[in-house]
């Protein structure tokens, strides 16, 4: 099919990425409407982080098409790409924070690189974002080893909206938090993606987050999706793979004849 879908965000076509000999994403199709908020699940190891490291231009896809807003990013100039990714803004897995910076220039770090404000206006934005995410101001010159769990993910999830992007990323945002500091971190998530009207992708094991966050969902498996629906049926989606997983059973090892 050549339908070009004017009003997609994020495009994958005949996506692939190998890491020597073992393939990682293989022929993936994914298509992002603008505003969506897709959450992809799979089990550990499936290339969920690859697939949104691709996405961010971490990672270079070995072939086919990945377009953002119609462009295809391999045709971009560097200009283009720098520009591309200042539109994002990325919760990487575990949280990733500045080991060494305060919690406001981890906050303002998008806002000095990218927006050129200067130190005082971004930090006066960093302790306006930091109230968003409801972060008491009095720990803005801390480090975030000073901070709890719960209390980085806020930061992280701060950094990441701060230049206010069409595109947030969040990769595992409430893994390892307990069940009420993870609904707090989905509320805000959900307030965040409305406030800016973005589009975005999450990674997420935890169904129960997933049905919170996410309009759709599309489960990886072995480097291809086996299921997409919304998220509000994936408790009835009849699927072995997604039944397997929100049942918390390998689908490696109750589904060995899946591939050929
Ligand atoms: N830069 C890299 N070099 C080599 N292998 C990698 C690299 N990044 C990821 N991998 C491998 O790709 C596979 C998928 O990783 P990842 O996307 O992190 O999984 P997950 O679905 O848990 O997020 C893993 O086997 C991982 O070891
Ligand atoms: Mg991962």
């Amino acid at each position: 099919m050549n339908t070009i879908i004017p009003e997609s965000k994020i495009s994958l076509r005949n996506l692939n990425k190998s890491f020597g000999n073992k393939i990682i994403l293989n022929n993936i199709n994914l298509t992002i409407q603008k505003g969506e908020s897709i959450a992809i699940i799979g089990e550990s190891g499936t290339g969920k982080s690859v697939l949104l490291k691709c996405i961010i231009g971490l990672v270079q896809p070995d072939s086919g098409s990945l377009s953002i807003d119609g462009k295809e990013i391999s045709m971009m100039t560097h200009k283009e790409r720098t520009m591309l990714n200042s539109r994002f803004g990325v919760l990487f897995q575990g949280g990733a924070l500045f080991d060494s910076l305060t919690i406001w220039e981890n906050i303002s770090f998008g806002l000095l690189q990218e927006k050129k404000l200067n130190k005082k206006n971004a930090k006066e934005k960093a302790i306006q974002i930091m109230s968003e995410v409801e972060l008491d101001a009095s720990v803005s010159n801390s480090y975030p080893s000073e901070l709890s769990g719960g209390m980085q993910k806020r930061v992280a999830l701060a950094r990441a909206i701060a230049t206010e992007p069409e595109i947030l990323v969040f990769d595992e945002p409430t893994t390892g938090l307990d069940p009420i500091t993870s609904n707090v971190i989905n509320d805000l998530i959900i307030k965040s993606v409305r406030v800016l009207g973005a589009t975005a992708i999450s990674v997420s094991h935890d169904i129960s987050s997933v049905k919170k966050i996410a309009d759709s969902v599309a489960m990886l498996h072995e480097g291809r999706f086996v299921w997409q629906g919304s998220a509000d049926k994936i408790e009835k989606s009849q699927n072995d793979y997604v039944t397997n997983f929100i049942n918390g059973v390998s689908n490696n090892q109750s589904l060995p004849s899946s591939r050929p």
